[in-house]
């Protein structure tokens, strides 16, 4: 329930209104003068100031002003003398959320209002709760994926973003490493705060240092004035160290000692200064390889993978290929208003089967060209790059790690019906591929030409 301050000059109005209140359940303190509730309001968060606005030493519009100053979202009241007009807009001028006046229904008429707010409160808490509890069911706004794989990340995600722990997320190229960390920044208590990303491979090594740790007047030449580095600028929130698995050697022993000091000092500056900054980095290189190579440094490596994240390969987790082909899908033809609106159950077949070397990105980038070649209604196998219309899975597919798999669905299914249409499926697949030669297809499948006639037979292919 609710917590109350209540600010009255009057001994006797405070303890009746202290009585009152705690007769409801709320939690209650008095003060009897502007000054003792200032104090108090620097020591506590109240949902509810209630204040008479004549204070013998000063008025209540100054203790109103202080209260929205330090807890601007406290709900302040302010009592009235009877029949002041003047007064009552003079409160509201100054930012009172609601006036009372004095009289024999002052206690009956607070009340009220206080059971309002208290109400109102308690919605906004509630409604903030469901808020967070259906963005854990629904996975993360804009990450897409329903596979195991996918939903443990989501769950690893809500779990280290409260925290300020270093974070190393590692995967192939076009994996969602960034995504991952935004959210990361995003789902944590510094989502209000600066989120600033650099690509470390992207700068040449003294850049990249004064780009990290900022630079003072005549460090070198150009330095022609003070110049904050992102340290400084992501102070308070996340900074991430995009392609760490880049920075040189130098550069690495810099970084290690500013996140073990959490202290930066510009280029050309003797003076260091204290930062308070979440660092996530991403890589997608190998750091185990990097470091046994002798290109990236063991300690730093330490430093940086307090938790570590690897996001899956798209081809680990090909469940969910058809979730994230309709997401883009959908996202493309609004985008360039076309009536393309769904895709070729072929089409999505071959989608299913290549191995995405490029990942999501590849995918991203492959339903966008596909949307803007399609001339019909579907996409079809004809707008498909080459390389994945004609896809042959590789040796690594056809002893089809259990990844590969679809999931058991929720409701469970019909085993065998299930195996007879991948059966179909691959009978018919080979007959395609072998020209209609029957004994070609049998061995495209290791069958003998018997079991394979039996099988066509069965299937009508
Ligand atoms: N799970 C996902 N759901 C929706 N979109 C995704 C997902 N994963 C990646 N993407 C999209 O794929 C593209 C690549 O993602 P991102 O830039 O985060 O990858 P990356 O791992 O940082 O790649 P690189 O190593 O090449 O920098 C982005 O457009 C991103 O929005
Ligand atoms: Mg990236």
């Amino acid at each position: 329930m609710a917590h109350l301050l209540v600010v009255d000059d009057q001994k006797s109005i405070c303890e009746l209104l202290e009585i009152t209140f705690r007769k409801e359940g709320y939690r209650v303190e008095t003060a009897t003068s502007a000054e003792a509730a200032m104090r108090r309001l620097q020591a506590q968060i109240y949902d509810i100031v209630i204040s008479d606005l004549r204070l013998a030493e000063s008025s209540g519009l100054d203790l109103l002003k202080y209260t929205k100053e330090v807890s601007p979202s406290c709900f302040f009241i302010l009592i009235t003398a009877v029949g002041d007009y003047e007064d009552a807009i003079t409160a509201l001028n100054y930012g009172a959320d609601r006036y009372v006046r004095k009289g024999d229904k002052l206690t009956e008429e607070l009340r009220q209002v206080v059971r309002q707010v208290d109400e109102s409160l308690k919605l906004k808490k509630e409604a903030g709760y469901l808020r967070r509890e259906l963005r854990k069911l629904t996975g993360l706004d804009n990450i897409i994926g329903q596979s195991a794989k996918m939903r443990a990340l989501f769950e690893l995600i809500h779990t280290v973003a409260p925290q300020t722990s270093r974070v190393l997320i590692t995967g192939e190229s076009g994996t969602g490493k960034e995504l991952v960390a935004r959210a990361i920044h995003e789902k944590g208590a510094r989502a209000q705060t600066p989120f600033i990303t650099i690509n470390c491979g992207a700068f040449p090594e003294t850049l990249l240092e004064s780009e990290l740790f900022g630079y003072v007047k005549g460090a070198f030449t150009g330095a022609n004035e003070n110049r904050q580095g992102l340290f400084q600028a992501a102070h308070g929130g996340t900074l991430f160290l995009d392609e760490i698995g880049n920075m040189s050697l130098t550069m690495q022993v810099k970084l290690y000692r500013v996140l073990q000091e959490r202290k930066v000092r510009p280029v050309g500056s003797t003076e260091e200064s204290e930062v308070d900054v979440r660092v996530i980095a991403a890589t997608n290189k190998n750091l185990e390889t990097e470091i046994a190579e002798g290109r990236f440094r063991e300690d730093l490596f330490y430093r940086l993978s307090v938790i570590p994240i690897h996001l899956p390969a798209l081809r680990e987790r090909r469940e969910d290929i058809p979730l994230l082909a309709r997401s883009f899908l959908d996202r493309f033809r609004k985008a360039m208003e076309k009536p393309v609106d769904g895709i070729d159950p072929e089409a999505l077949r071959r989608l299913e089967a290549y191995d995405w070397p490029g990942n999501v990105r590849e995918l991203e980038n492959t339903i966008e060209r596909a949307v803007a070649l399609e001339t019909g209604r579907t996409i079809s196998v004809s707008v498909l790059p080459e390389k994945i219309a004609s896809f042959v899975p590789g040796q690594a597919v056809r002893t089809a790690s259990e990844a590969a798999w679809p999931e058991l669905p929720q409701e469970g299914m019909d085993l065998g019906q299930h195996i007879q249409g991948i059966e179909r499926k691959y009978l018919q697949d080979a007959l395609v591929r072998a020209g209609g030669v029957r004994t070609k297809a049998a061995a495209l499948l290791r069958m003998s030409y018997r079991s394979f006639k039996h099988y066509a037979k069965k299937y009508g292919v």
